[in-house]
């Protein structure tokens, strides 16, 4: 150790630390695929341009293919004294087709290049993660529909509210994951635009083409400004946006499921291979899994918080601050592809407790509103002399100990002499349910209609 403060460190010399601060191999090399397609793509324009020979395109084309081939197989060395996976991929191509490697780099530089390369990861990350909503979705709209008629109370404040179907509870979820399948579409069309050929941040003196890459990489377009090209992380920063908006919704339906499984509540028992047990009390089934989904979304916040953090005052153009962007993508992407697929393998194996949740659906005089509702309906009441009557009915109930729909008529009567037993049609929590008709409420046929509309608009 040397006798400077921080000096206990250095037993290898500063620079070691230098090269551990640095490197970015560690993580990057989760690139390679998109680093070498970038590069074929590079080369295959040069030639084109009549920037390199023919010979040395397909030198390159096909070096490129063998390093690709021994990273796959795992028998590539990756080098931390060689920075990151651009270094790592040319260096190694060198080896393999000599001087020709060298020309891959005309017109481009690593800032244009790991833009390029991040854009390609974040494209394919976004499309996976669509496939994966699509599948979630799927298995929500299944369960709803084999529960379309299953009554369960729902909830305000989390204070019984009114009879709604599990049905309808469900197809809430899959309108909210619609809504992250089409944040993540806007975000894909946004950064669609190719960073490559911007150059460190000038652009170049050299012909290229940059439509030509472009279109080679799937891109619309290239982007239209050397400067921003190289500086934007706008799409990493959006992608982890898209991930923390999901990672809200999948908390909130975590949650759900959390209360769901309690003995108190009752309402559902998670399948074994998604629950775990209790080293001391031999009775548990903990809904483990559940609660690491409403845990995670802490991750994927602080990975969107980080990059913000990160990017914020930097000053044109590339800052090696920019580094830092991959592992908190590469954290989160892994992160909210795990919850979803954890989520469709839950709801996909949870048994619903049917009678339990009928039970608790009438429970807390649920169907109040309804009653209130026919006082208008029927006896032509403003709503709020209804609210006022069913209000005492209620406290009537509660009092008795009994339920609105097993007060005796004669004693209604003497809350408010209108009352038939036509309200008897009314009370009890499937009567109520069945009326909810209006357009996205929870009647059980409307649930059907929902059911089928939701294949068409989510699962095609
Ligand atoms: N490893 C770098 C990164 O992730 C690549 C770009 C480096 N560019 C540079 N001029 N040092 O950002």
């Amino acid at each position: 150790t040397t006798s400077t403060i921080w000096g206990g460190r250095f037993e290898a010399g500063p620079s070691a630390i230098m090269e551990e601060i640095n490197a970015s191999i560690g993580f990057d090399k989760r690139l390679y695929a998109q680093d070498i397609r970038g590069s074929r793509a590079h080369a295959q324009m040069l030639v084109a341009q009549g920037i390199l020979t023919q010979a040395d395109g397909k030198a390159i084309t096909e070096g490129l293919e063998a390093v690709e081939a021994e990273i796959v197989a795992g028998t590539f060395q990756f080098s931390r004294a060689l920075e990151d996976i651009h270094m790592n991929v040319e260096s190694r191509l060198r080896e393999k087709i000599g001087d020709a490697a060298g020309r891959l780099h005309t017109a481009r530089s690593r800032n244009d290049q790991v833009a390029t390369d991040l854009k390609l990861w974040v494209r394919d990350a976004l499309d996976g993660l669509d496939n994966a909503l699509k599948d979630l979705q799927g298995a929500l709209i299944d369960r709803a529909e084999e529960h379309a008629g299953t009554v369960m109370p729902g909830f305000t404040h989390l204070q019984a509210a009114q009879p709604v179907t599990l049905g309808h509870h469900l197809l809430a979820y899959v309108e909210m994951l619609g809504r992250d399948r089409s944040r993540v579409r806007d975000c894909r069309v946004r950064m669609n635009e190719c960073p490559l050929g911007a150059a460190a941040l000038a652009g170049t003196s050299f012909p290229i083409d940059r439509n030509a890459t472009a279109k080679a990489l799937g891109f619309e377009g290239p982007t239209q400004n050397s400067l921003d090209s190289v500086s934007d992380r706008d799409f990493a920063l959006e992608y982890l946006s898209v991930l923390s908006i999901l990672s809200v919704h999948l908390s909130r339906m975590a949650e759900e499921m959390v209360i769901w499984a309690s003995q108190q509540f009752g309402f559902i028992r998670v399948s074994d291979d998604f629950s775990s047990g209790s080293s001391i009390m031999p009775q548990k089934r903990n809904p483990d899994a559940s609660e690491l989904v409403r845990g995670k979304a802490g991750r994927v916040f602080g990975a969107l918080m980080g990059l913000l953090t990160v990017m914020k005052g930097l000053p044109l153009t590339y800052g090696k601050d920019m580094q830092e962007d991959k592992e908190p993508v590469f954290d989160a992407s892994d992160t909210a592809e795990l919850c979803v697929t954890a989520m469709t393998g839950m709801f996909k194996s949870v048994t619903f407790n049917v009678e339990r949740m009928k039970a608790d659906a009438g429970k807390g005089f649920t169907t109040a509103t309804d009653l209130a509702d026919w006082l208008v309906r029927v006896l032509g009441k403003p709503f709020r002399d209804a609210h006022h009557v069913t209000g005492a009915l209620v406290k009537m109930a509660e009092d008795k100990g009994l339920n609105l729909e097993d007060l005796a008529l004669a004693d209604m009567q003497s809350v408010d002499a209108g009352l038939t037993d036509e309200i008897f049609t009314v009370l009890g929590v499937d009567n109520s349910v069945s009326s909810r008709t209006s357009l996205g409420g929870t009647a059980p046929a409307n649930v059907l209609a929902q059911v089928a509309q939701a294949r068409e608009r989510f699962l095609k």
